[in-house]
């Protein structure tokens, strides 16, 4: 079978041979009228009857993966699609380095595995439910459709953990499928998973800082499962991290097109100082310091979704070959882990210090600091924006102990720079460091929808190319 060629003829277009898969082919099929059902009632707002122009992923050939077309959402062909084998391929790390990669499922594994799938199943459609607001307060058609293909990917990825799921984990496996349909982001009885994927998504703002840092630990979390032993797993999230780079893109182009937008109209209208706020906005802009918050706000929720520093569940994980280190076949060490420590920031006597830990239990504090390194470089590139402009201002990631809810900070309170708050001192400042209720008035009395092609709303420039080279007058979403 060529892998790279994509089975369209059926319901669920795939790459996966469900034509000789009845069982599986049949579990699916009955799935989908809830996942429509789903779309229709947790989707984007509006716009179902809209022509978007959106990529689909046709092949997994690194190549040429996906097409462009105006498909209406609902009609959108979500499939099943994993990257190609790797012939031979083994295990490279925990206590099964060097063995043949896992087909089907270790019984030892079973309930490890369901869990790590159904946890990054749960934030695929919940992040869908958080955004499907936005629509109708986009600030141009090709931020729309934008949003569009974030959420039917994110759609995408759910099939894709849900094949897993009714493939290898029989029953159980049924149930948690439609549990996944089931809960519902911030619901108070029947909530999502996650923290993070319960806050709200209020405005675009919030948007492209939840893609730039909460989709990026989503690619954390998929690089580190595309190290596992259980091969359909690894080829699964290989596939998704093509995707997940798109997400990532308009986060960190979304925030850069407002804070170019930003300081040129500071500079048309000679404004030099960034904290001079309120003239700041009144020319239709987000100002930089309330940027840094939102920052700072998303940032932190983020960190939370790395769990606690130190953990038993992450050192089982990694040492059964389900789930690696970021990159982990890149690293040149022994991949066991056995007797190494790695340097953990504890609280340790009143004060944030590392501390040297057993290296397997302290892996989710160096998928979070890598994490943390890949989103520097990011903010890196929106300061270069700001300097261009000769404004003395920069962004910065608040401290790791900052605003934490999980973990070794969630029982302190910490200034941006990690300096120990009294409570008193927090509830002083706590406004200096997060959006504060006039901040979110204030950006949500700039949220008005631009849906002209080729217009922009005040407070973001327009995109430097357009999506597949079309040009700025394309009409990315035909509104009916
Ligand atoms: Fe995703
Ligand atoms: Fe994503």
């Amino acid at each position: 079978m060529n892998i790279a060629a994509v089975d369209y003829d059926g319901l669920i277009p795939n790459n996966v041979a469900l034509g000789q898969d009845e069982r599986v082919k049949r579990a699916l099929e009955k799935w989908h009228p809830g996942y429509i059902n789903w779309w229709n009632d947790m989707g984007p707002e509006g716009f179902q009857e809209s022509l978007v122009y959106l990529r689909t992923a046709v092949s997994v050939d690194p190549k040429g993966w996906a097409k462009f077309d105006y498909v209406r959402m609902p009609e959108y062909r979500w499939g099943v699609l994993l990257a190609p084998a790797h012939e031979g391929r083994t295990i490279h790390f925990g206590r099964h380095k060097g063995e043949p990669a896992w087909q089907d499922v270790p019984g030892e594994y079973r309930a490890m595995l369901r869990r790590l799938i159904v946890i990054q199943g749960d934030t695929e459609p919940a992040s869908v439910e958080q955004q499907r607001h936005l629509g109708k307060t986009a600030p141009s058609l090709y931020d729309m459709r934008n949003l569009f293909q974030v959420n039917v990917e994110e759609g995408r990825h759910l099939w894709a953990m849900v094949y897993l799921l009714q493939k290898y984990f029989g029953t159980d496996g049924r149930e948690e499928a439609e549990a996944l349909l089931q809960r519902r982001s911030g619901d108070a009885d029947t909530p999502r998973m996650l923290g993070a994927f319960n806050e709200k998504t209020p405005d675009w703002l919030s948007f492209f800082m939840f893609t730039f840092f909460t989709d990026r630990d989503g690619k954390m979390q998929l690089e580190a499962l595309a190290q596992s032993g259980f091969d359909p797993l690894s080829r699964t999230c290989r596939f998704m991290l093509t995707e997940e780079a798109h997400h990532m893109f308009v986060g960190e182009t979304g925030v850069t097109r407002v804070i170019q937008r930003t300081c040129e109209a500071m500079k048309e209208a000679g404004i030099t100082d960034p904290n001079e706020i309120e003239k700041v906005r009144k020319l239709g802009v987000i100002d930089l310091p309330t940027i840094q918050k939102k920052a700072n706000l998303h940032f932190s929720l983020t960190l939370d979704l790395f769990g606690n520093e130190i953990s038993t569940n992450a050192a089982n994980a990694f040492h059964a070959g389900i789930k690696g280190r970021y990159r982990e076949d890149r690293l040149k060490d022994d991949h066991q882990l056995e007797g190494t420590t790695y340097p953990v920031l504890r609280l340790v006597d009143g004060k944030i210090q590392n501390v040297e830990t057993p290296a397997l239990s302290a892996l989710n504090m160096r998928l979070r600091d890598d994490y943390v390194v890949d989103c520097n470089a990011g903010v890196g590139r929106w300061n270069k924006v700001i300097e261009s402009f000769g404004i003395p201002f920069q962004i910065k990631l608040p401290n790791v102990a900052f605003h934490r809810h999980i973990g070794e900070f969630s029982s302190i309170k910490a200034g941006v720079d990690g300096n120990l708050l009294s409570d008193a001192e927090w509830a002083k400042r706590r406004n200096d460091y997060l959006p504060s209720d006039s901040d979110k008035d204030f950006i949500e009395s700039l949220m008005q929808p631009q849906f002209e092609p080729n217009k922009f709303a005040s407070w973001i420039s327009a995109p430097k190319v357009g999506i597949d080279n079309k040009p700025g007058e394309f009409e990315y979403v035909k509104i009916a």
